[in-house]
């Protein structure tokens, strides 16, 4: 059975998570599909430049299956605890930027799944939260670690102690979202941005990705040091030839991605 629809507009790919009866949640079978089509997406020889992660439906994803959760034994949690992070780290490692577009609810695991997107909007109809808490449990797929980096401790410790659900307002105003649109406006939102990443320099956006990435864990100073080495290297790329001789010629660049 098929969970998800993958489809493809030139440079943009979109995946929507589509199990709408029971609200996108996350079951091993789901995440496996999800594990498998980014990894085909990483390695096609025509990778997107710009992939939209969405879901089916009421829900972005209302968070990991509490049904096929509710017997495992703490090594069976374990594993699929490791199946959510190796899938978090797979949205990481990709060259490609990941927009997170929240349609609906995205609750524990939905909600570490937009957090382990590249940013998120949301529609004003979302809501997020980590509610484990009410289930006896914590986020088991990052929540605890990218919700703290992308909002604070404080406000993290508050969402994830209290397991309690906030509007998409709310999530704005945190930061854990980077914009809320109306929901029939969300989507031409979304690929509008995916637009203006895709006409840019490809090796460009995927050293940004690396940096902003690997940067956030490093001191100041071994941070931008990476930034200055991955900033030199793409003096040897065609791209940065073409992207500053477009510049100086006054007309659009063509980028080729070497
Ligand atoms: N895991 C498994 N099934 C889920 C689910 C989840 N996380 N979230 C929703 N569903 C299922 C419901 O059991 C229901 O299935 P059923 O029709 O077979 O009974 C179906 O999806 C629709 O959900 P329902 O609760 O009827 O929708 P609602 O609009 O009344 O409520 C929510 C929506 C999101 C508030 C509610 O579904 C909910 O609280 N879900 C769990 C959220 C959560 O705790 N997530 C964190 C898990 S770690």
């Amino acid at each position: 059975m098929s969970y998800l629809n993958l489809e493809r507009d030139g440079a943009i790919a979109t995946v929507t998570i589509s199990r709408p009866d029971k609200l996108n949640a996350l079951d091993q079978s789901v995440l496996e599909q999800l594990h498998s089509t980014f990894d085909g997406l990483l390695r096609s020889v025509n990778a997107p430049r710009v992939v939209i992660l969405t879901g089916a439906g009421k829900a972005f994803v209302a968070g990991a299956d509490i049904s096929a959760m509710s017997e495992l034994t703490p090594t069976q949690a374990k594993a699929f605890a490791d199946l959510g992070h190796r899938l978090g780290a797979l949205f990481e490692r990709a060259p490609f930027p990941i927009i997170a577009a929240v349609n609906g609810f995205a609750l524990g695991g939905g909600c570490e799944l937009a957090l382990a997107c590249d940013f998120i909007y949301a529609s004003d109809k979302a809501k997020f939260g980590q509610p484990e808490v009410k289930l006896g449990v914590i986020p088991g797929f990052g929540g605890t670690q990218r919700l703290a980096r992308r909002i604070g401790l404080g406000r993290a410790r508050e969402l994830v102690y209290t397991g309690e659900i906030i509007s998409a307002a709310m999530a704005l105003q945190i930061g854990l979202l980077n914009a809320v649109y109306p929901a029939e406006e969300l989507m031409p939102k979304v690929h509008e941005t995916a637009r203006k990443i895709a006409e840019t320099g490809p090796l460009a956006v995927s050293a940004a990705k690396r940096v902003l990435l690997r940067g956030e864990s490093m001191s100041l100073t071994s941070a931008n040091e990476l930034e200055a080495t991955a900033f030199a290297a793409l003096f040897g790329s065609e791209d940065q030839r073409e992207g500053m001789k477009a510049f100086i010629e006054k007309r659009g660049a063509t980028f080729k991605g070497r």
